[in-house]
């Protein structure tokens, strides 16, 4: 009710306020509204102090999976009803409107954007618009392993992944979830399937992870990976403290005792972090100074609250408007223009200083609206678990039991790597003519250590048959277990990796890329697979493109295999297509080089 009112004032006042220039007004409210005529008719996206705002942040949703406690309380926040969020059309209605107008940049935010369940939808419906240069996601990387395939397919260019400790135990302290390998195993992802750039970020505080900086740079000594360390900053209920706060100058100090050659690198146009890196290392670092060096001057973004707010300045609460009233109560795309260009004008110069900042009401970044502590029912959760309350039990315990797997494979494969290569030395073949098979008569490795190092590509394909009904359920993406090719996608880079795990003769490889393409044929009978592998080393990577078509084939077998007759489904011509790099390159002659 009180919004509909407010936006009643806020819409009317943009409308007809214009003509109103009077005598006698203030010489700053006049040069204000000059400015604001002059600007109104050339484009929405200036304000007054001749910024430019191309960049566009959109939070999809106040939920989240996690409960960081720079963030949000334990107990979450009064979110706002379902109907007052956004919906698909209202979003994609707003950001065209922005792109039109010069938007170039779009990020999407939340809460976590992942729990949105029509994300890959609103990619894709974005990468259509004429002018958008970049679409990229900020997330917590809890649930992104099973996500990203289908992201990236759909459209995602670059993504943040916000991780604030590289200890697990300290992961579930600050997040009060678990999560954390899962969170790892997702920034390896993100490297593998080539996002550009990766990014992560770390909200740094005094006393919790401020030990963590250097072991934090070195995180990016063989990963092209952007580590970018934040400015604890105030938000209403996060219980701000300026000596938890780190500031930029005392983290650069800490990690030059370590690092004396950690060095600034220049930073992009409007880059709201500071760019560093220790020569040699892969990737880089960057600072956030929201607090302590603020980058107002240079900003260039503008944000859409998950209810449909137009916020000027993340530190800035009163200024907003609701552009979802004004779509809801049938303005005109000339209306939602005029009401976005008198907001932006009014942005201010700069944000409130550091110490004011903390004393203001604002809304944490989950939220457009101070912290509503939830009210917990004490009697009814001491007697009997609530449906949310068991939800959450099955969901920890899934969680306990996806963490485990995780953990599992991340120690098992540097472990099972080392024993590989100590039990393959030892066995390595000395009297034998047979490549492949010791004195005993056993099998044995090849041992490649004299080789040359080179670079190895090698490219395989094959194809599984579904049938039509199976086809269009995959093409609509309605396969009661997920989506299949997102999945088989994934399932086919993971299993590369791990080619020596599973033949035996296979040497363990670090590979530089895998990447694995599925493609539903034209009468949607079937799929083809596709894969690519690349590494630099002395020996070739057939094996593991080979691997990559399999067990993607596999997965498709798997997850479709209750939706058709067993009879329809055919995996065949499973083959190597090219490789090059060793002693001899080849390409089949029906393999024109593309996939
Ligand atoms: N201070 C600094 N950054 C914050 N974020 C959320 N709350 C804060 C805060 N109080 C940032 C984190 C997180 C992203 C979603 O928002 O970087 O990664
Ligand atoms: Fe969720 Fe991000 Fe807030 Fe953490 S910081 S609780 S991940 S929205």
């Amino acid at each position: 009710m009180f919004r509909s009112i407010n936006f009643v004032r806020q819409f009317a006042g943009v409308c007809f306020s214009e003509a109103s220039t009077v005598a006698g007004i203030s010489p700053r409210v006049r040069e204000f509204r000059e400015k604001l005529s002059e600007n109104v008719g050339k484009n929405m996206l200036n304000d007054s102090f001749g910024r430019h705002h191309n960049y566009l942040r959109i939070s999809l949703t106040e939920r989240c999976n996690l409960r960081c406690r720079y963030c949000m309380p334990a107990e979450g926040v009064k979110l706002t009803p379902r109907d007052g969020i956004l919906t698909t059309d209202e979003i994609i209605q707003i950001a065209d409107l922005f792109v039109k107008e010069g938007v170039e940049k779009i990020r999407l935010t939340g809460g976590e954007p992942t729990v949105r369940k029509d994300l890959v939808d609103i990619i894709a419906q974005l990468k259509q618009l004429d002018g958008l240069k970049s679409i990229a996601i900020t997330t917590n990387g809890l649930t992104l392993i099973r996500q990203l395939p289908s992201l990236q397919r759909a459209g995602l260019d670059s993504l943040n992944i916000s991780l604030d400790t590289l200890k697990e135990k300290r992961f579930e302290q600050f997040t009060r979830r678990r999560g954390w390998a899962r969170v790892i195993a997702a920034i390896d992802l993100a490297v593998q399937l080539e996002f550009n750039p990766v990014k992560v970020n770390c909200v740094v505080m005094r006393g919790f992870n401020d030990d963590e900086l250097v072991d934090f740079v070195n995180f990016t000594k063989d990963k092209p990976i952007d580590v970018r360390f934040i400015e604890y900053m105030p938000f209403s209920g996060n219980e701000w403290k300026e000596n938890k706060m780190v500031s930029y100058d005392e983290m650069v100090t800490i990690i030059r005792k370590k690092h004396p050659e950690f060095q600034k690198i220049s930073d992009k146009p409007n880059d709201t972090s500071k760019a560093f890196k220790v020569p040699g290392f892969q990737g880089q670092v960057g600072f956030i100074t929201s607090m302590s060096q603020n980058f107002c001057s240079s900003c260039n973004r503008l944000r859409i609250t998950a209810d449909g707010n137009l916020k000027v300045c993340l530190f800035e609460g009163k200024g907003e408007v609701s552009l979802r009233d004004a779509i809801r109560s049938g303005a005109s795309e000339d209306d939602l223009k005029k009401l976005i260009s008198d907001t932006v004008l009014k942005k201010k110069k700069q944000h409130a200083g550091m110490i004011n900042l903390s004393h203001m009401e604002n809304r944490p970044m989950i939220l457009i609206a101070p912290v509503r502590r939830i009210q917990c029912n004490n009697k009814k959760s001491k007697n009997k678990k609530t449906k949310s309350q068991r939800k959450l039990k099955i969901e920890r315990q899934n969680n306990l039991y996806i963490n485990n797997l995780t953990k599992k494979m991340h120690n098992n494969k540097t472990i099972k790597l080392e024993r590989h290569f100590q039990e393959f030395r030892i066995a390595s073949r000395k009297y034998s003519t047979l490549s492949h098979v010791d004195e005993t008569g056993k099998a044995s490795m090849v041992d490649v250590g004299s080789k040359e190092i080179t670079k190895r590509v090698a490219k395989a394909r094959g194809f599984i048959c579904v049938g039509k009904t199976i086809g269009k359920l995959i093409a609509e993406n309605s396969m009661k277990k997920g989506d299949v090719l997102g999945i088989a996608q994934l399932a086919g880079i993971m299993a590369a990796k791990k080619t020596s795990d599973l033949i035996p003769l296979c040497h363990p490889l670090s590979l530089n890329y895998v990447n694995v393409s599925l493609k539903l044929n034209d009468n949607l009978e079937g799929v083809d697979i596709f894969s690519e592998v690349r590494c630099t080393g002395q020996t070739g990577v057939e094996m593991e493109a080979l691997t990559a078509v399999s067990v993607a084939a596999l997965t498709i077998y798997d997850m479709c295999k209750a939706a058709g007759p067993p009879d329809t489904m055919k995996i065949s011509g499973v083959q190597l297509v090219s490789k090059s790099g060793g002693k001899r390159d080849f390409m089949r002659e029906d393999f024109s080089g593309e996939s």
